[in-house]
């Protein structure tokens, strides 16, 4: 288990974009958490590439970026090209999610499957050898600020068991109402990677909270 820390941009103050980069940079943070949306795919528009390129500029931890968006596939290479070091893409939208997978890591990117709260992790029984991560939403996706769902706990547990039983590599992260009361309790569970949005930016001391919630028990 890693204990790794992506502040989610998404509940950052887009005034002061560059300040809130800066403060990530400085502080324990492990990479930055990008959520594209679509109003499609989720109920919700966020932002896209020109914001990914220009944080690109300035980061200096590698970019995940998380697509909530329909036909992903298609995007590869301009979210390479816009700087993400892994992409998440959604199990829900891909169909042909194996050759997508392959695509994203020979275009040099860490892939990463999301599975939605319905979603069952033994759905990625025959493809969980191939990926570099699984990301469990602990929301529905779409906004930022949502409460945590319980059942992720055992949703956790289920894939942690598939990974060992399958010998795969897979990171586990988790997305979604992650505080300072679960983070302890999710790295425990065998989560190696904690996005946080909310409760990193809308705290008093963001460099702070992200090393608290690094050395939560
Ligand atoms: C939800 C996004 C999350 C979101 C997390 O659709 O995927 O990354 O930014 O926000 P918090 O941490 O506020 O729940
Ligand atoms: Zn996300």
């Amino acid at each position: 288990m890693k204990r790794l820390i992506a502040p989610s941009i998404l509940a950052a103050d887009f005034n002061h974009l560059h300040d809130d980069i800066m403060m990530v940079n400085e502080s324990d943070a492990d990479w930055i958490h990008f959520d594209v949306m679509d109003g499609v795919f989720v109920p919700n528009i966020s932002f896209g590439i020109p914001v990914i390129e220009h944080v690109k500029k300035i980061a200096e931890k590698p970019l995940d970026v998380h697509l909530m968006i329909v036909e992903p596939h298609k995007y590869l290479e301009t979210f390479k090209e816009a700087g993400a070091s892994t992409l998440n893409v959604h199990y829900e939208a891909c169909t042909h999610l194996h050759r997508t997978v392959h695509q994203i890591k020979e275009l040099g990117m860490k892939a990463a499957v999301t599975l939605n709260p319905h979603t069952s992790v033994f759905l990625l029984n025959d493809i969980i050898t191939d990926v570099d991560m699984v990301l469990i939403m602990s929301v529905n996706p779409g906004y930022g600020g949502q409460k945590f769902i319980d059942n992720s706990y055992s949703r956790i547990k289920d894939l942690k068991e598939l990974i060992v039983k399958k010998n795969s590599s897979a990171l586990i992260e988790v997305d979604g109402g992650v505080d300072l009361n679960n983070a302890g309790k999710l790295y425990e569970a065998g989560v190696d990677v904690l996005v946080a949005g909310t409760t990193i930016f809308d705290s008093e001391n963001p460099k702070q909270t992200i090393s608290d919630l690094k050395n939560s028990k």
